[in-house]
């Protein structure tokens, strides 16, 4: 029997991925898929909560996969499935329904920012987000969740869930799971504009897209806020150019970073080089992966064997954890 750390993650199907989701979430899915056993999915009836037009979730679907696979997630060594195809993970959503409170649910802070964001679609799905998390987590019993910064509420809510659980049914069916980045502090990748995380609908020009073509690329960073540079050496960055330091020590070679670095501490620093330079460096990394998922993507045939093969996997997995739970609860009748 595999004795690895069992990984679970998920992304959204609410657009195309960004640079947030492929730092945060997916470059530690492409670390992880040798030496765990991953499960990594997209989270369909997550998207519902705040996408309720369904119109163009098939499409959104196979996208998120393109982008797995274009990324480099190998389906002969991580299970690759559909939230929604495993309805052992809805099951257990219920079950832990009866462990979560309102109160706790209605504290959450991607409930507070969702509900701001649509506040003419507060529905339950969106007050129990967490709980459907938790479940996608706990279906496989894992532990190590590689997610962005963003997320870390949510793992702390799935631990309570399992301990909750373990203590009232007097079993250690769950494990406490965490999240996950190397040994590293979780990541928030930076807007563009200066404000804020970059995110899937906010303010689409701040955000670089694993989609978008070169020279939207080149603008945007173009169009990254700066200003006429430090007056005297040794200043202290603002946030604004701290975040362009960050996108840069994430795409661009080190050597290029100190460069800028050193430029800066002497207050002789050129923005304008600087998103230049910024600018190919993130073209050189985005571009590749935009071209291999527009490939696969057409491949719908392959797409489907993908799931096809993932889904049969997790459903072994989720089964036998909600054979556990029953048991647990004693939920067997017969
Ligand atoms: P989603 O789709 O919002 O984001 C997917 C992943 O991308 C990370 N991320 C970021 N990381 C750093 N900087 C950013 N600017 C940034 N923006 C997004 C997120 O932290 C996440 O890891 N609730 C999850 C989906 C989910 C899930 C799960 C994840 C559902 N069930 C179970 C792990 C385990 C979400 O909203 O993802």
């Amino acid at each position: 029997m595999d004795k690895r750390e069992i990984v679970v993650s998920g992304i959204r199907s609410t657009g195309v991925l960004h640079l947030g989701n492929y730092f945060g979430a997916m470059r530690n899915y492409l670390r992880m898929q040798d030496d765990f056993t991953c499960f990594f999915f997209i989270a369909d009836w997550h998207a519902l909560t705040t996408h309720p037009d369904t119109k163009e979730l098939s499409a959104s679907v196979h996208r998120v996969l393109a982008e797995y696979l274009a990324s480099g997630l190998d389906p002969a060594k991580v299970t690759l499935y559909a939230q929604s195809e495993i309805p052992e993970i809805a099951e257990l959503y219920l079950l832990l329904n009866m462990l979560a409170y309102k109160g706790e649910l209605e504290k959450t802070a991607s409930f507070k920012d969702k509900g701001r964001q649509h506040p003419e679609n507060i529905n339950a799905g969106l007050l129990t987000y967490p709980v459907l998390m938790a479940s996608d987590i706990m279906v496989h019993r894992a532990v190590k969740v590689p997610v962005g910064k963003d997320q870390e509420q949510h793992l702390e809510m799935t631990r309570n869930f399992a301990q909750r659980f373990n203590h009232r049914y007097g079993v250690d069916v769950f494990p406490e799971p965490y999240a996950f980045n190397f040994g590293e502090n979780l990541l928030k990748v930076p807007s563009l504009d200066g404000a804020g995380k970059m995110s899937k609908s906010e303010n689409q020009m701040a955000t670089l897209y694993l989609n978008d073509e070169d020279d939207m690329i080149r603008k945007k960073v173009m169009k990254a806020k700066t200003d006429g540079g430090p007056t005297e050496p040794h200043s202290a960055k603002p946030d604004y150019i701290e975040n362009l330091f960050q996108l840069m020590r994430l795409v661009s070679a080190p050597d290029t970073v100190r460069v800028f670095e050193e430029a800066f501490d002497q207050a002789n620093i050129r923005y304008g080089d600087m998103k230049k330079q910024l600018g190919e460096d993130m073209v050189r990394f985005i571009s590749p992966i935009r071209e291999k998922a527009r490939d696969l993507e057409k491949n719908k045939e392959y797409l489907h064997r993908v799931m096809e093969e993932g889904t049969q996997k997790a459903r072994a997995s989720a089964a036998a954890t909600l054979s556990e739970v029953k048991k647990a609860m004693h939920l067997n009748y017969r």
